[in-house]
């Protein structure tokens, strides 16, 4: 543990999160009429606590002309982090062991992005304060900044969980992971018990619940530091009001939306309702936990509305999914809701890019319908809330049937998918999206098979590395094995060449040779 009581002897979980990609930060900006950063001149990106680093990493692999710099107090951490971005290749990014609080002036430069994932909640008030003054005197003028933070009133019935817990390991021999095991342990055996707080508090007993299935690590993180803080929305935009950055929006991006971020009885109250004082509503219609929020460096407030669709522009959409279903039920805080984009110039507009990559103005060309800038951008905006299309940084070619033979670009992607590398459930740098594109394990398999053997020996290629595993095949709920086994992989190999290859050729991720 450091003097500030952050506990250090355990590592994060190495997680890569795209959402945090200076286009998704741009695209919010957007959105809510703030300029976006331009991208393509290169630009200064800072992850503020960044773990291992696999976010930053992967974003320095999508943006050569981007200068990334990552900054975590703890060497077990930044150590295995350089470790990889060394191996990778990728050198666009510095990794910078220390307490930012305590780095020299010109460490880092001015920065036209900052996040702090993860962060924000888990650090003393000095910590925060500091951190705040930080980004005073480290953002430009018209940077972007993104905070996440554990939110009331979500956490409300859940936080004094953490106070029990805390009590209870005082006394427990051993270090934090075991710790936290003997917590979860003794918190499983109060859900068995009559306990008239978890009787009263139904998502208290539920998070119990949950975190039987919660790495250990995690929980470490999420409920062991000394400091733990919970958070309205008005007080992090109070506090960054200090460093003269103000609320823009917020991700996933369907939260930006009142009409699908609350009830139907509710939907008049916005309009009455202060930007913030909205945000704050949303929060408890929703019983909001985490909150992703965006802010801009700006002496003015946010302009909202007319500009919108000039700021749309220069933005990039397209989609990584090989098939995107046009009708979705979205999530989108605690609310399910439906899209249809089956019909009308919805469907146009997601026929126009599920074929190719566009920015706005490429796209409202081969639309060929009069139709509104406003009406245009809320259709692109529906379509990034059902979660088929994102926005991407450049454009591409339309899909093409994949050839015999392609080459993976970037040495980042080789290393990924290398067995030294993160193979299982695998995130690739693509500089089409400007984005860390997920894909599954097989499908990770199935690329490397695909690069090393062309598309005629790929299913030969992919057989053994799937052997090579050591996981069973399931199909339709059924382990199964031998001749069949290899028929199944075979038919999913083809399956990947069919539908996931294009898009993979599209993203940048492979080339055609
Ligand atoms: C919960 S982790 C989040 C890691 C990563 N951003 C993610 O979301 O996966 C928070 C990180 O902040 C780092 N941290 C905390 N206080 C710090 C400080 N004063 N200076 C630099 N890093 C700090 C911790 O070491 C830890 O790795």
């Amino acid at each position: 543990m450091n003097a500030d009581g952050y506990i250090t002897e355990v590592a994060y979980p190495d997680y890569c999160h795209p959402f945090m990609a200076p286009v998704w930060l741009n695209y919010v900006a957007a959105r809510n009429g703030v300029e976006p950063r331009p991208l393509a001149p290169g630009f200064n990106y800072l992850d503020l606590g960044c773990g291992l680093g696999l976010t930053a990493t992967t974003l320095a692999a999508c943006y050569p002309q981007g200068r990334f710099i990552g900054i975590d107090l703890n060497p077990d951490h930044i150590g295995p982090a350089a470790a990889r971005a060394a191996k990778a290749g990728v050198d666009n990014i510095e990794l910078i062991e220390g307490d930012f609080a305590a780095l020299a002036e010109d460490a880092v430069p001015p920065l036209d992005f900052a996040v702090l994932h993860g962060f924000y909640t888990w650090v003393g008030p000095e910590v925060r304060r500091q951190a705040v003054e930080f980004l005073r005197r480290k953002v430009k003028p018209g940077g972007l900044v993104l905070a996440s933070y554990n939110s009331l009133p979500g956490w409300a019935s859940i936080a004094p969980l953490r106070e029990l817990m805390r009590a209870y390991v005082a006394d427990v021999q051993g270090g934090p992971l075991e710790k936290a095991e003997a917590a979860r342990r003794w918190l499983a055996q109060l859900a068995r018990s009559d306990t008239a707080f978890l009787r009263d508090h139904p998502q208290a007993l539920a998070e119990i619940e949950a975190m039987q299935n919660q790495r250990l690590d995690y929980l470490v993180h999420e409920y062991f530091h000394r400091d733990w803080g919970l958070f309205y929305v008005t007080d992090v935009a109070r506090d960054f009001a200090q460093a003269g950055l103000a609320y823009v929006g917020s991700l996933p991006t369907g939260t930006n939306d009142p009409a699908l971020s609350l009830p139907a009885s509710l939907q008049g109250a916005g309009q009455t309702s202060s930007r913030l004082g909205l945000e704050l509503l949303k929060d408890f219609a929703n019983n909001e936990r985490l909150r992703i929020d965006i802010f801009v460096r700006s002496d003015e407030p946010p302009l909202l509305g007319p500009l919108r669709a000039s700021l749309y522009d220069g933005l990039y959409f397209g989609t990584a999914l090989p098939a995107p279903d046009p009708e979705v039920d979205v999530a989108i805080s605690n609310r399910v809701v439906r899209l249809d984009h089956r019909d009308g110039p919805a469907r146009a507009t997601f026929d126009a890019l599920a074929a190719q990559p566009r920015n706005f103005a490429g796209l409202r060309s081969v639309l060929a319908m009069p139709r509104s800038l406003k009406e245009c951008c809320a259709t692109l905006d529906s379509l990034l809330d059902g979660g088929q299309f994102r926005p991407f940084s450049t454009g591409a070619a339309p899909l093409q049937i994949a050839p015999e033979r392609v080459v993976m670009p970037s040495a980042f992607n080789r290393f990924i998918l290398s067995n030294e590398g993160k193979p299982r459930d695998p995130v690739l740098a693509s500089p089409v999206a400007g984005d860390g594109i997920a894909i599954d394990s097989f499908a990770g398999l199935a690329l490397r098979a695909y690069v090393e053997g062309g598309r005629s020996r790929a299913a030969d290629l992919v057989v053994p590395l799937f052997a090579a595993t050591g996981e069973a095949l399931i199909v339709d709920n059924r382990i199964v094995e031998g001749e069949a086994a290899s028929a199944a992989i075979r038919a999913e190999m083809a399956r990947f060449l069919d539908l996931y290859a294009p898009r993979l050729i599209q993203l940048g991720i492979v080339a055609p040779t």
